[in-house]
């Protein structure tokens, strides 16, 4: 075979292992028994949104804070994870993350590796967006 036909045998198959799928998009990760799901929407271009986007949190959740609208929003809005966790689990964000009960047991166990950093950033991030809501609501009052 000729390097042409192999680069156009190479194109073929690839063309064809694509399959149904509609486009490029970058594949979501699933729990086992959901559904392939579609992209999350976004909105603006808060830096913030990059390391959710790259980790896959939005196939379960908006982080709408940052311009993140999730397609299936079957996990809560993370915008309001830093409090929430606390009325919700009975634990700190920071204590959760590192050792998460319930579905994120199994995300980051099984699904979404997360790194130290990562981690660290995660909780940053929504520390930081909490306490900007605060201030929202102080000016309210
Ligand atoms: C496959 C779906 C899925 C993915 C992917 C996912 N989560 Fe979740 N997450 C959930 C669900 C469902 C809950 C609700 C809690 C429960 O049912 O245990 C949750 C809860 C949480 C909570 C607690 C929120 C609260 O308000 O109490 C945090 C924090 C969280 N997820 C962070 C993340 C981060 C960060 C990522 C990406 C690294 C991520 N999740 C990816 C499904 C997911």
């Amino acid at each position: 075979m000729s390097p042409c036909h192999t680069l156009l045998a190479l194109l073929t198959l690839t063309a064809c292992s694509k399959g149904a799928a509609p486009s490029k998009a970058p594949v979501m990760p699933t729990l086992p028994g959901m559904a392939a799901v579609a992209p999350p929407t976004i909105t603006g271009n808060d830096p913030r949104a990059a390391l959710f986007l790259t980790k896959g949190c939005p196939t379960c959740h908006s982080v709408t804070a940052v311009g993140i609208k999730s397609s299936t929003d079957v996990g809560p809005d993370l915008s309001i994870a830093y409090t929430d966790v606390r009325s919700r689990f009975g634990t700190s964000l920071e204590e959760f993350l590192p050792n998460p009960t319930g579905t994120m047991q199994m995300v980051l166990g099984q699904l979404i590796k997360l790194s130290p950093a990562e981690r660290d950033s995660v909780i940053h991030m929504l520390k930081q967006i909490s306490e900007q809501q605060d201030h929202h609501e102080q000016d309210h009052h």
